[in-house]
């Protein structure tokens, strides 16, 4: 316990803002396998985290246990906490409908749903029980500009989102997040399956979108994580090696196995 505290004060001293997330020794297991390994954390506000590490190392495991979306994987386990603006979200009282609603999440591949563009951004603001049209277009209106997709989309928000390019279905993926007014986005490796140019714009959007939210992205390129990011948490084999501001994870990282990591001795 004094270890988990004095790493958290320590952590603290260099963080000059308020927290979104306080991990306090998470451990998680899947059956047997332990994935994460007393994670301490914590995550600023506004701030882009940046997650790396080699494939199988649990950026992802540990990205969904911040809302709870691990749990639907059967035989998952976990100890420890997590402190959502104070609060445990890992107790059994918190509701995870009303959790994934503030914190939303964005995967590898662009998972719109068999809808029309409208019809996916206001999948969510309908299932709350929004009925209102023009309230309902104010909402998709927001949140494609938002998501720097309205200028593309705005002539055919009736079209099916499939026939979007991957990168233009993976900001409408965003927009609908962004139209439940999110607190926090996960994005795990939101740019891996596009291409150069459609990443850079995800990119660019990612820079203006922590005006307003907390992120944690989860990506496998150390020049996106330096780009983009201003904390990175570098895991190995479920544990957290080093955690600290870019900048000085890239020029000059404390632990050998994260200098071996980013100047790709391996993984
Ligand atoms: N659904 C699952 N069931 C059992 N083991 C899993 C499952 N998902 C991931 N794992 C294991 O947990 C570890 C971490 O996986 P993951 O979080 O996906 O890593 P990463 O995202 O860093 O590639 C790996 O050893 C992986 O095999
Ligand atoms: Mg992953």
């Amino acid at each position: 316990m004094e270890t988990i505290t004095s790493d958290i004060q320590e952590q603290l001293a260099d963080l000059p803002y308020e927290s979104v997330f306080e991990i306090n020794g998470l451990n998680l297991w899947y059956g047997d396998h332990q994935a994460l390994r007393d994670v301490n954390l914590l995550i600023p506000k506004n701030q882009i985290t940046a997650v790396i590490g080699p494939s199988g190392c649990g950026k992802s495991t540990f990205i969904k246990t911040l809302n709870r979306m691990v749990e639907v994987i059967p035989g998952v386990r976990t100890t420890g906490d997590i402190l959502y603006h104070g609060l445990n979200i890992l107790a059994p009282s918190v509701r995870v409908e009303s959790l994934r609603t503030q914190i939303g999440m964005v995967f590898q591949k662009p998972n719109p749903f068999p809808k029309s563009i409208l019809g996916n951004v206001l999948y969510g603001p309908k299932r709350q029980g929004i009925h209102d049209k023009r309230q309902l277009m104010e909402i998709a209106e927001r949140s494609l500009i938002d998501a720097a997709l309205w200028d593309e989309v705005k002539d055919r928000l009736h079209m099916n989102a499939y026939g979007l390019s991957g990168g233009q279905q993976q900001r409408l993926c965003i927009a609908r997040c962004l139209a439940l007014q999110p607190d926090v986005l996960l994005l795990d490796e939101p740019t891996a399956s596009l291409d150069p140019i459609a990443s850079f714009k995800i990119e660019n959007l990612i820079g203006t979108l922590k005006e307003h939210y907390s992120i944690l992205i989860v990506t496998h390129s150390m020049q996106q994580a330096s780009r983009i990011s201003d904390r990175t948490a570098f895991f190995l084999s479920g544990e957290v090696i080093e955690y600290d501001n870019t900048a000085k994870i890239f020029s000059n990282p404390h632990d050998r196995r994260t200098d071996d990591y980013i100047s790709g001795r391996f993984g």
